[in-house]
C-alpha cells in the first residue's frame, strides 16, 4: 500500500477521528457480510428473519437463525483491522468507533468509545417487561422465555425499527465534531446509519474510505483506499507511527 505522504501527514495531524464500520471489517474474522456475492441477504430473506412481526409469528425460527449467528460471533476473534483501530487510541487523543456491527469485536479488540447503531447480538431483552439478559437463559430448544412469561429477543435492530436513540445521538455528535472520518467495510446503503457519513462531510471532516471495492459513497469521499481492512489499517498505523517517529 502506498499512501501519499501528504495524506499520512493529514491523518497524523488529526485531532479527532471517527471510524464508521460495517460488516466488511469483520469479514476477515469469518463473519459473513450482508450484501455482495456471498452476502447473507443473497441467500436469506431479511423480512423473515430480521423483523419483529416475523419474530412474533415464528420466534423459534428467528431464534434458530440468531443462535447460529451467535455461535459464529462467539468463535470469531477480532482481526488485524479491529486491533489497528484500537491501537489508534495510543496515537490519537480522540478515537470514536461508530459501528453497524452487532458482533462486539471492536470491544473485544480494546476500543473504548464505541457506539453500536444496530445493537449487540450478545445482549437480549424481554419484549414484555424489557428485562435485559446476556446469555443467561436456556438456549436449548425453541424461543427462550423471560421469568415474566414474555419472549426474549436479541437486542439488535430489525428492519422497520428505530435505532437506539442514545447511540445514534452520540454517533451524530462525534461525526459532527471530528476532523477525520474513516468509512470501513460498509456498503453505506442502510439508513439512518449511513447518514453519519454526510453529517461528517457537511461539517468539514476529511473522508477516507477503506473497502475492497467501490461503493455508493465512494464519490463522496476525499480518498478511497482499495483493499482489505485487515491489511490496510495496520499499514496505516505503522505509517502514522513512522511519521511521528513513534516506536511500535
Ligand atoms: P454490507 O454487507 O452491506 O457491506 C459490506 C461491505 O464490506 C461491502 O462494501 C464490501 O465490499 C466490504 N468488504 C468486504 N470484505 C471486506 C474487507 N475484508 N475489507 C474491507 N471491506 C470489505 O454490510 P453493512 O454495510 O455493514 O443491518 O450493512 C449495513 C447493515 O445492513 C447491517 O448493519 C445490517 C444489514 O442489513 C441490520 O441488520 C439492521
Amino acid at each position: 500500500m502506498t499512501i501519499e505522504n501528504d495524506v499520512i501527514k493529514r491523518i497524523s495531524n488529526a485531532r479527532s477521528i471517527v471510524f464508521f464500520t460495517g460488516a466488511g471489517i469483520s469479514a476477515e474474522s469469518g463473519i459473513p457480510t450482508f450484501r455482495g456475492k456471498e452476502g447473507i441477504w443473497n441467500k436469506l430473506r431479511p423480512e423473515e428473519l430480521a423483523n419483529f412481526d416475523a419474530f412474533m409469528r415464528n420466534p423459534a425460527l428467528v431464534w434458530e437463525w440468531y443462535k447460529h449467528r451467535m455461535e459464529i460471533v462467539h468463535s470469531a476473534k477480532p482481526n488485524a483491522g479491529h486491533l489497528a483501530i484500537a491501537e489508534m487510541q495510543n496515537i490519537f487523543k480522540e478515537v470514536t468507533v461508530i459501528t453497524q456491527n452487532v458482533d462486539n469485536l471492536h470491544r473485544r479488540a480494546g476500543s473504548k468509545t464505541i457506539y453500536e447503531l444496530h445493537g449487540n447480538i450478545e445482549r437480549n431483552y424481554c419484549v414484555k417487561c424489557k428485562k435485559f439478559y446476556n446469555e443467561d437463559f436456556d438456549l436449548g430448544g425453541g424461543a427462550p422465555k423471560c421469568s415474566c412469561g414474555g419472549l426474549i429477543r436479541p437486542d439488535v435492530v430489525w428492519f422497520g425499527e428505530f435505532l437506539p436513540e442514545d447511540q445514534f445521538a452520540a454517533g451524530e455528535k462525534a461525526s459532527r465534531s471530528c476532523d477525520l472520518f474513516f468509512i470501513v467495510g460498509t456498503s453505506g446503503v442502510v439508513y439512518p446509519a449511513a447518514s453519519m457519513i454526510t453529517i461528517a462531510k457537511n461539517n468539514g471532516a476529511y473522508l477516507i474510505e477503506i473497502n475492497i471495492e467501490p461503493t455508493e459513497v465512494s464519490s463522496l469521499v476525499n480518498l478511497s483506499i482499495t483493499g482489505m481492512s485487515g491489511e490496510i489499517l495496520p499499514n496505516l498505523v505503522k505509517a502514522i507511527k513512522d511519521f511521528r517517529n513513534m516506536k511500535d
